[in-house]
């Protein structure tokens, strides 16, 4: 009887493991045949009712057949565990060959490049960086740099007045005022700024941007100020190219310059960038004149300086070949993307 009744139970173990594809399913063959009253238990008591003498042996096929079946649970639960191991690791999987997201990051202004540059160059040779205000007083803007009220210089400068006595500064010039307010020789300063004049066309912005220098010290000549251009402008352009001084006028420097660098395109041959003159006008300047010293009690028996204003849209249209100004300010990201570096 008990024999027949464990041949049975060997053929449903198999069935019901067949059939296990989930840990439910195995924890129910664990309750059916190893728990308190699964089949084995029951096996158990039955032997309660075999002989004496056969006892013992049926005793032991019945705990052969327990070891065997706790065997065979061990193996399918690791199975099991291979199984979801598996499951998982689909589930997870990262598809390395996907493109990856892209972050794409901004650049620099063309005109921030170009100042930013034009600064590293001065750092080197010992300048200072100094701002000052965009809304300037007229005292700045003009009257302490050698232009009085009446004065007809005030005609070149097209000015955003605010009121009577503030405007719009129509040039970097009034830091020089501020600095040497602030400051007694040595100085040598770069005042970088965004610049206002009432002025617009396809070569003139209403409001544009200046880098000014200036050098006040003993014995300071317009050599110094050839001399440091003429580096600037190597370090900018080209290292071939040479610089020539013009004469030319501003009220706050005498004598007054122009600056031209040899045409870095042509290399002074003539061609439609220097309109075949073989140069190009690159900036103003001068020695600060003797008045302006005076203003900012400074004695110009004891010093003297040079100063310079470099307009920044034209050294940066003139190094990338931009042709016309409007696309410094118009925020196009097809050409802004091209300065990317
Ligand atoms: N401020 C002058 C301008 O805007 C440039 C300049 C600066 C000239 C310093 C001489 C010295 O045109």
């Amino acid at each position: 009887m008990l024999d027949q009744k464990l041949k049975e139970l060997r053929e449903q173990m198999e069935q019901r493991l067949n059939q296990v594809d989930s840990r439910e399913k195995l924890s129910a063959f664990w309750q059916d045949f190893l728990g308190k009253k699964g089949s084995i238990a029951d096996l158990m008591k039955d032997l309660g009712t075999v002989s004496k003498e056969d006892r013992p042996a049926m005793g032991k096929v019945i705990n052969e057949f327990k070891v065997q079946a706790e065997q065979r649970y061990q193996e399918y639960s690791e199975r099991m565990e291979k199984l979801e191991m598996a499951a998982r690791n689909r589930a997870e999987q990262v598809d390395i060959t996907l493109p990856a997201k892209k972050h794409p990051t901004g650049n620099l202004h063309p005109i921030t490049l170009v100042k930013n540059q034009i600064i590293d160059v001065f750092l080197g040779m010992g300048f200072e960086v100094f701002e000052g205000p965009e809304i300037e007083d007229d005292d700045h803007n003009f009257t302490r740099l050698n232009v009085p009220k009446d004065h007809p210089a005030r005609d070149m400068q097209d000015t955003f007045y605010i009121s009577e006595d503030v405007l719009l500064r129509t040039h970097t010039s009034p830091g020089q005022i501020r600095v040497m307010d602030m400051e007694k020789p040595p100085i040598k300063v770069l005042v970088p700024g965004r610049v206002f004049r009432s002025d617009s066309d396809a070569t003139h912005s209403p409001m544009f941007h200046q880098m000014e220098g200036l050098v006040v010290d003993k014995g300071i000549t317009l050599c110094d100020l050839q001399g440091m251009l003429d580096k600037f402008v190597k370090q900018i352009f080209d290292a071939d190219v040479r610089t020539r001084l013009r004469p030319s006028y501003f009220p706050f420097t005498e004598p007054s310059v122009e600056v031209d660098v040899s045409c870095f395109e042509c290399g002074g041959k003539g061609c439609s960038l220097c309109k075949h003159t073989g140069w190009i006008e690159v900036l103003g300047g001068g020695v600060v004149h003797q008045n302006v010293l005076r203003n900012c009690g400074i004695d110009p028996e004891v010093y003297s300086g040079f100063a310079f204003g470099i307009g920044i849209e034209r050294i940066t249209m003139l190094k990338y070949g931009i042709n016309n100004m409007g696309l410094l300010f118009e925020n196009d990201l097809r050409f802004l993307k091209q300065f990317k570096d």
